[in-house]
């Protein structure tokens, strides 16, 4: 059940030094290309990163967020065209989400790294830097990396009383939400 899944799921930023098998990399593949798209255009392209080299330039990406990746045993680096669609970045959010997921049901942890909108250093783009490390065309965004690996670190589920329920409203808009 999906529910189950989602009460359990955590952002994992400890790995152990344990490497996805080939076979465990396809299921993440077929869940990135099952993921729905507006008009269905699919926007996105992938890149999977497992070389050791690239993931630790990757950790450098910003200052901040982001160094864990230097242990996780894959990465996926997330790319929309924003000339082939309006809606690239929800395109490229949904299967994001889709390989958490999917990551999680196997037992595997994941944390989403933000790259759009983030800074590299004063000068130059989170985007700008992986576009030049992974050779990516200037017709592609970068929205996020997606991290994974076997979790070496337990976090609980957040328990339902501390969900934040006054988020929610039936029929209006019920402005009894507390930030
Ligand atoms: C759009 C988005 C961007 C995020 N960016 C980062 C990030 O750059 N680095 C990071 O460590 N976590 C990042 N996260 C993970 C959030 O910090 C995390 O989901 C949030 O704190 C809730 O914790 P939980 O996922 O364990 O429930 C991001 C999550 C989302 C949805």
């Amino acid at each position: 059940m999906i529910i189950d899944l989602l009460r359990k799921r955590r952002s994992i930023r400890k790995y152990t030094d344990q490497s996805l098998k080939g076979e465990d990399v396809k299921i993440l593949e077929e869940a990135l290309l099952r993921s729905p798209s507006s008009r269905n255009l699919k926007p996105w392209r992938f890149i999977l990163v497992d070389d050791r080299k690239l993931l630790i330039q990757l950790a450098k990406s910003k200052r901040e967020g982001a160094g864990f990746l230097r242990d996780a045993a894959l990465g996926i680096v997330i790319l929309g065209e924003e000339a082939k669609s309006d809606t690239w970045i929800e395109d490229c959010s949904i299967a994001a989400i889709f390989a958490q997921l999917t990551a999680q049901s196997r037992g595997w942890g994941s944390c989403w790294i933000q790259i759009r909108n983030r800074m590299h250093d004063d000068a130059l783009t989170a985007e700008s830097y992986i576009r030049e490390l992974l050779l990516i065309p200037s017709s592609l965004r970068v929205e996020a990396i997606i991290s994974l690996g076997y979790p070496a670190e337990e976090k609980p589920g957040i328990a339902s009383k501390d969900l934040p329920h006054d988020r929610i409203g039936y029929n209006r808009f019920s402005s009894s939400g507390k930030d």
